[in-house]
C-alpha cells in the first residue's frame, strides 16, 4: 500500500485546521448543467460490480485505515462534510455509518461542524432527525430555484415548494445550520423568478446561502441543448445584475457576504468546512476523485467508484496522481481564493508588481482604498462582479 506523506507534509499537522471530505458519487438522475463525479444507477448497471452505495462504503472505511497508517496520528477532524452527488440517497442511516467511520480513524474535536450536502427530495422529517441523532449539525440543500419553468431547464426533479419545506423540517430536527444553494441565470430565467426565489428561501429561514452563476459545462445536456439552439446561452451582463440582485435581497435580510458566492448571517454560520480550503488548511477527501491536501502535497483519486473500490480492495492507495505545491503555485491559488473572502487578502502576499496592480485595481474602483492602506485587498462590490480578473492581475 503506498500514499506515503513526507515527514515534511506531516509536520505540524493537527496544528492547522483539519478537515475530512467523503464524497458520494450517486444521483438519482443527472441534472442536465452538472458535470460532477457522480453516476446514475443507469450508468451503474452497465460498470463493473463494486460501484454501489454498499461497496462504496467498504471502500471508503479501506481508504480511512490507509489514511490512519499514513498519518500515523490522524488529527481530530474540525470539520467534516459529507457531499456528492447525492449524499441524503444514503438515508439517515447510511450517513451515521460514515459519520461513525470517520471518528473511528480521526474522532471529532470538540464543536466540529459536521455538514451532509442533500437534495430535497431524498429528504423527510425523519431523514432529518436522524442525521441530527448521529451527529450531523448542518446540513446544504440543493434548492436551486423555487420556479417551476426554471427547475425545468435545469433537469431538478423536486416540486418547487418542496426545498423551503426540507429547510423548514432541518431546522425543526434541531440541526444547527441550514443551507441553501441557488443558481441564477438560468435561460429563460427573469428577475421576478429570482425575487421569487429569493424569498422562498429567505422564508425558509436558513443561515446561509450559496448563489451560483449557472456555468455551462463541456460535454452536458445543458451544453448540448444550447449548441443545438434549443436553448440561449447565458449572458454575462445579465449575470452580473442577478449577482447584484442577489446580493442586495440577502444583505437586506441579514445576510451577509464572506466569499463571492456565499452569505450567513453571522461570523458562526459561516461554512467552516470550505473556510479551511480556501485559507490553505489540511484536509482529506475520502471517496472516488475526492481531492486531498496536507502540508502543501496534494493528491487526487481514480475518478470511478469500481475502479475506487478495485484499487483498494487490491490494497493500494486509490490516488491517481499527486503533486508537491511549489512556493510559487501555493502564491498563486493563496490570491485566487482569499482575494473572494470579504476580509480579503494581506498586502504581504502580493510581489512588487502585484501591489502595483491591487493599486490600480483600487483606483478603477475594484479593490477598496481604505482596506489597502491598511495593508489588505478587498474587493469593492464592483470588484466582486469582476473577481477572477482581478486576482490574475494580482497573481505573483
Ligand atoms: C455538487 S452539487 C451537490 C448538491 C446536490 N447534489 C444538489 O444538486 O442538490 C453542489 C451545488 O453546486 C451547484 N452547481 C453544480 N453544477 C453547477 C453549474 N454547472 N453551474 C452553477 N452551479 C452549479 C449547485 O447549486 C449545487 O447545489
Ligand atoms: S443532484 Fe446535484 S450532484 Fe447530482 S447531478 Fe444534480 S446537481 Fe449534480
Amino acid at each position: 500500500m503506498s500514499g506515503e506523506l513526507a515527514a515534511q507534509a506531516l509536520s505540524g499537522l493537527g496544528d492547522r485546521p483539519f478537515g475530512v471530505y467523503v464524497h458520494v458519487p450517486f444521483c438519482a438522475a443527472r441534472c442536465g448543467y452538472c458535470d460532477f463525479n457522480t453516476y446514475t444507477p443507469g450508468e451503474l448497471a452497465t460498470s463493473a460490480a463494486g460501484a454501489q452505495p454498499s461497496t462504496w462504503l467498504a471502500a471508503v472505511r479501506r481508504e480511512l485505515e490507509l489514511a490512519a497508517r499514513v498519518l500515523a496520528a490522524p488529527p481530530m477532524a474540525d470539520t467534516v462534510f459529507v457531499g456528492g452527488g447525492t449524499p441524503s440517497l444514503l438515508g439517515a442511516g447510511g450517513l451515521a455509518e460514515v459519520l461513525g467511520a470517520v471518528r473511528e480513524t480521526f474522532g471529532l474535536a470538540s464543536g466540529a461542524e459536521v455538514t451532509t450536502e442533500a437534495n430535497p427530495e431524498s429528504t423527510s422529517a425523519e431523514f432529518f432527525a436522524g442525521i441530527a441523532r448521529a451527529g450531523f449539525t448542518r446540513v446544504s440543500l440543493g434548492m436551486q430555484s423555487a420556479v417551476p419553468h426554471v427547475l425545468a431547464v435545469l433537469d431538478r426533479r423536486h416540486t418547487p415548494g418542496r426545498a423551503a419545506a426540507a429547510a423548514r423540517e432541518a431546522r425543526a430536527a434541531g440541526l444547527e445550520h441550514v443551507s441553501l444553494d441557488l443558481i441564477y441565470g438560468t435561460p429563460g430565467e427573469t428577475d421576478d423568478d429570482l425575487r421569487r426565489s429569493l424569498d422562498a428561501a429567505l422564508g425558509a429561514g436558513p443561515d446561509h446561502v450559496s448563489a451560483y452563476a449557472l456555468i455551462v459545462e463541456d460535454g452536458t445536456a445543458l451544453a448540448a441543448r444550447i449548441r443545438r439552439g434549443a436553448l440561449p446561452a447565458p449572458d454575462q451582463d445579465v449575470q452580473a445584475a442577478r449577482y447584484e440582485l442577489v446580493d442586495g435581497v440577502l444583505s437586506e435580510a441579514g445576510l451577509h457576504w464572506y466569499e463571492v458566492s456565499n452569505w450567513a448571517a453571522s461570523p458562526a454560520a459561516r461554512c467552516r468546512h470550505n473556510q479551511g480550503y480556501w485559507l490553505g488548511a489540511d484536509w482529506w477527501g475520502f471517496g472516488p476523485g475526492a481531492h486531498s491536501h496536507v502540508g502543501g502535497v496534494r493528491w487526487w483519486n481514480v475518478k470511478h467508484p469500481a475502479r475506487y473500490a478495485a484499487v483498494l480492495g487490491d490494497g493500494h492507495s486509490p490516488a491517481a496522481g499527486r503533486e508537491s505545491l511549489t512556493g510559487k503555485q501555493r502564491a498563486t491559488e493563496r490570491v485566487m481564493l482569499e482575494l473572494r473572502l470579504a476580509e480579503g487578502l494581506p498586502a504581504e502576499a502580493l510581489d512588487d508588481a502585484g501591489l502595483r496592480a491591487a493599486r490600480a485595481a483600487a483606483a478603477d474602483g475594484l479593490l477598496r482604498p481604505d482596506a489597502l492602506a491598511a495593508g489588505r485587498a478587498v474587493l469593492t462590490d464592483r470588484g466582486r462582479l469582476l473577481a477572477d480578473a482581478v486576482a490574475r492581475a494580482l497573481i505573483p
